[in-house]
């Protein structure tokens, strides 16, 4: 074993990505500022997890997964993958992880399994070692090996992308918006995949930008928003603190008093929507409602308002989520639709 295995391995013991102070900056150019993409980010991955990087767009996560792809070069902080620092140790670390990435950047004139054999050489892995065949055959490409990358559909090419990423047995797999705009078939091939390769002891990250996917897929989850890190926590914990609920309601006659009940906020909006607010922790929906027809107010409709992301940071971030909504010009400011 030489200097620099060994030296990997001390301290290989705990996480699968360890990064600290993690920042970028791009630089401007042609009249354009520069940019902070990241602004010192502190982040672990555990071995085994499945782990979700969620953030709306311009947030900084492909910045992020692109350094620890090794293709995107940070302006400082430290990086290591599976123990071994990104500097110090840049062969192992890059072998220790696999990229699928959000653009489609494919060679158009190699065919699937010259893709694949391209990229294991690169990596590599020697021919006893090259699983082509039966990587093609998981990611359902088996009958396009031969087909040159430009006459392959989108989704083929998101394929072929996962493909390449796994094609030198990645400790670490990381999938960059693999959802975004794919169908429903590629998006179900996607995550059974996730999850056999999770449970045959791949870590696995993702980033997006829904949080219904990361809620589903993901044991643990990181929020990043302007290039900081906002949260990270349990999947479960981080639900837990994001309890709040709106219930809208259309009423069916004029409304003469607002409903009250603790822990229920009331609101009247310009449009004649009934808003309320309340925890799911601490107040029931049928109490809301109950409290709705103590006030002689009849349902014409109701229905619970999306959760966007903005609303998820505002109620991990804000110390005021609690605050009533007392500026009525704006009534929904300060509402956090957070539905989960
Ligand atoms: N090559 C680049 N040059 C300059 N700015 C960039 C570059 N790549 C990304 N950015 C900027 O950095 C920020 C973060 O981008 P990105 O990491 O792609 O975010 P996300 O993946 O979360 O949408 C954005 O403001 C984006 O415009
Ligand atoms: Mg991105």
């Amino acid at each position: 074993m030489s200097d620099e295995q060994t030296g990997g391995k001390s301290h290989m013991a705990d996480a699968a990505i360890r990064i600290e102070g993690l920042r970028k900056t791009y630089r401007g150019g042609k009249g354009q500022p520069e940019k902070q993409a990241l602004k010192g980010i502190d982040l672990t991955v555990p071995r085994g997890s499945v782990f979700g990087l969620l953030g709306p767009n311009g947030a900084g996560k492909s910045t992020l997964i692109n350094i620890l792809a090794g293709l995107v070069v940070k302006s400082s902080g430290q990086v290591s993958i599976w123990g071994f620092d990104q500097d110090q140790y840049p062969r192992q670390s890059r072998a220790a992880i696999g990229v699928m990435p959000q653009e489609l950047n494919l060679d158009p004139f190699f065919t699937p399994r010259g893709a694949l054999e391209v990229q294991a050489g690169l990596y590599g892995v020697p021919k006893s070692e090259r699983r082509s065949d039966e990587i093609l055959e998981l990611v359902g490409l088996s009958d396009k090996a031969e087909a040159y990358a430009r006459t392959l559909s989108g989704g083929m090419r998101r394929r072929l992308l996962l493909a390449k990423a796994l094609v030198h047995h990645p400790k670490v797999l990381v999938l960059d918006e693999p959802t975004a705009g794919v169908d429903i078939e590629l998006r179900q091939m996607l995550w059974t995949n996730v999850r056999k390769l999770n449970e045959q002891g791949m870590t696995i990250i993702l980033t997006t930008h829904y949080l219904e996917e990361a809620q589903e897929m993901c044991d643990e989850i990181a929020i990043i928003n302007h290039g900081e890190k906002v949260a990270q926590d349990s999947t479960a914990n981080l639900l837990g603190r994001m309890d709040s609920r709106t219930m809208v309601i259309l009423p069916d006659n004029p409304i003469a008093d607002l409903p009250s009940a603790a822990g229920v906020e009331a609101a009247l909006r310009d449009d004649g929507n009934l808003v309320l607010t309340y925890r799911s922790t601490q107040t029931s929906a049928e109490q809301v409602l109950e409290a709705v027809r103590q006030a002689d107010i009849r349902i014409r409709d109701v229905r619970t308002e999306e959760a966007d992301l903005e609303d998820v940071f505002l109620a991990l971030t804000s110390s005021q989520v609690d605050a009533p909504v007392d500026d009525q010009d704006q009534p929904r400011r300060g509402i956090h639709r957070v539905k989960l």
